[in-house]
């Protein structure tokens, strides 16, 4: 009878250590220890044996009963646990590799791109990066900018005028009333940030304004929507000189280390004097003509480009941010404003302004 609870108890744990998952270890636990099994037989049956033999296999069927109970749990354990870890083996995601873009990334628009770079060469002098308002005062855009009343660029063909029944409760105009259907405006240009960095900040200032701006005007040079970079050094003993002398700069950092400069008279409202400035035309080098001796469309045979307006800051504008402290009679500054969309035409041979909107991706796509 001991022999056949030590084979029972043997043929249990074999059939224990070869089951495969749970499901057969809990049909074996029922086989094996359940109230019809073999061994629970045994247990039964030991009153009948002889007196001599129930002791020792009442013992060995006990131990034998709890051997197979803990090989059952002990497996089942191992069991899960091999369980899980073949999951987290199949599930395994390597995180490290690099995804799959569902699209081709996209990249800034040349707009962007030029508007940074035009940035760049600003701080890099020392300035300032500021914004300012699309929809502006007509104080800001023109009076304070020392456009004369009656002024041709106040007339309705260049400005859009915005509608004051569409603008919220509380706006007044200069003198404090509600505004009337001229008294707020798409800015025209980012010159009237000039009056908002110097009202915000007293001398010295060095700013550029990075911004849209609106005109009634639609061809293949002017849409009614472009960007400009607008800027303002202000400081004791500011000069042409100084004008003359970062423009050169940048158009150098713009345009190739190679470029000149030069300055012409021309005319702004808001700088006195003021000044077109023009760099030596990269197509040609400045002479006017290309190398198989052909007229430069680019320059237009001139040798030279013009790419913004400037001058000194005018003591009229000073005039209107006096208590600021700048003092017309003492102070000095310069200004200028160019067109982002004209620096990007220029740098990489676009004909048509219109472009840059129309989102052709064949067209955006060259500049990635
Ligand atoms: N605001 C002028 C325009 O839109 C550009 C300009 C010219 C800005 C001369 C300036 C300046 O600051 O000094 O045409």
């Amino acid at each position: 009878m001991l022999d056949e609870v030590a084979k029972l108890r043997a043929d249990a744990e074999a059939a224990i250590a070869a089951a495969g998952d749970a499901d057969v270890l809990e049909e074996l636990r029922v086989r094996l220890l359940g109230r019809k099994s073999e061994l629970t037989g045994v247990l039964r049956g030991i009153g009948e044996l002889p007196a001599e033999q129930r002791g020792p296999v009442g013992s060995a069927a006990n131990e034998a009963r709890q051997a197979i109970e803990a090989a059952l749990s002990a497996r089942l354990a191992g069991l899960e646990g091999g369980e899980l870890e073949a999951r987290l083996a199949d599930d395994a995601i390597d995180v490290t590799l690099p995804g799959v873009a569902p699209v081709a990334p996209g990249h800034l628009h040349l707009i962007t791109q030029t508007r940074r770079e035009i940035e760049d060469v600003f701080v890099g002098l020392g300035y300032r990066v500021l914004e300012g308002p699309e929809i502006e005062h007509d104080y800001y855009n023109f009076t304070a900018l020392n456009h004369p009343p009656g002024h041709p660029a106040r007339m309705v063909q260049d400005t859009f005028y915005v509608d004051p029944a569409t603008l919220p409760d509380g706006i007044v105009n200069e003198e404090g009333l509600p505004p009337g259907p001229r008294d707020v405006v798409l800015r025209t240009h980012t010159s009237p940030m000039q009056i908002r960095a110097m009202e915000a900040q007293g001398p010295p200032i060095f700013v550029v304004v990075p911004g849209t701006v609106y005109r009634r005007d639609s061809d293949a040079t002017h849409t009614p929507m472009f960007s400009q970079v607008e800027g303002l050094a202000v400081g004791p003993g500011i000069s042409l000189a100084d004008l003359a002398g970062t423009l050169e700069e940048a158009a150098r950092a713009l345009f190739g280390p190679e470029r000149r400069t030069r300055l012409k008279p021309d005319y702004f409202p808001f700088t006195e004097p003021s000044v077109q400035v023009d760099v030596s035309c990269f197509a040609c080098g400045g002479t006017g003509e290309l190398d198989d001796g052909s007229r430069d469309s680019l320059c237009k045979g001139t040798g030279w480009i013009e790419i913004l307006g400037a001058g000194m800051v005018d003591p009229n504008v000073f005039g209107f941010v006096r208590k600021r402290g700048y003092d017309p009679d003492t102070t000095q500054g310069f200004a200028f404003g160019m067109g982002i969309e004209r620096i990007a035409m220029l740098k990489h041979g676009i004909p048509d302004l219109r472009k840059f909107f129309e989102n052709d991706v064949r067209m955006l796509g060259q500049f990635s």
